[in-house]
């Protein structure tokens, strides 16, 4: 059912500052900042030949990663995102599977416009997974 990986997110307490450690230091191709209000981060996107890494930061009150951030104050590792072809028919297995999605259940649109949807880490090896139709 799933297919590509699209992408891994890594919250960072400083996007500067992680900006420049991915493309000074290792080098690599990274996107100028784009603020995602209506998901409470601001993304810089590293593009990777064969995927893509997505460096986190929150963007205003309540953001949902903040709290992810408190408890790790350095970053980390958020979650993986993989390729769907079909978000509604890949949920609908996920759900006769056992497996939680989180939130009310339906897709909303993510960081590139496409249909997301995220399953409960606890379900997945303890890994926060977003799942993205492409
Ligand atoms: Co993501």
């Amino acid at each position: 059912m799933i297919g590509r990986l699209n992408h891994v997110a890594i919250v960072v307490p400083d996007l500067e500052a992680a900006s420049k450690t991915y493309a000074t230091t290792l080098g690599a191709q990274v996107t100028a900042p784009v603020d995602l209000p209506d998901h409470g981060v601001t993304t810089v996107f590293v593009e990777l030949p064969n995927t893509k890494i997505e460096l986190l930061h929150p963007l205003g009150e309540g953001s949902p990663i903040a709290k992810f951030l408190e408890n790790n104050a350095s970053g980390g590792m958020h979650h993986v995102c993989y390729e769907v072809d079909d978000i509604l028919a890949a949920r609908d297995k996920l759900v006769s599977e056992g497996a939680r999605i989180l939130g009310d259940g339906e897709p909303k649109t993510g960081a590139h416009g496409k249909p997301v949807l995220f399953l409960h880490p606890k379900d997945f090896c303890g890994t926060l997974v977003e799942l993205e139709q492409v």
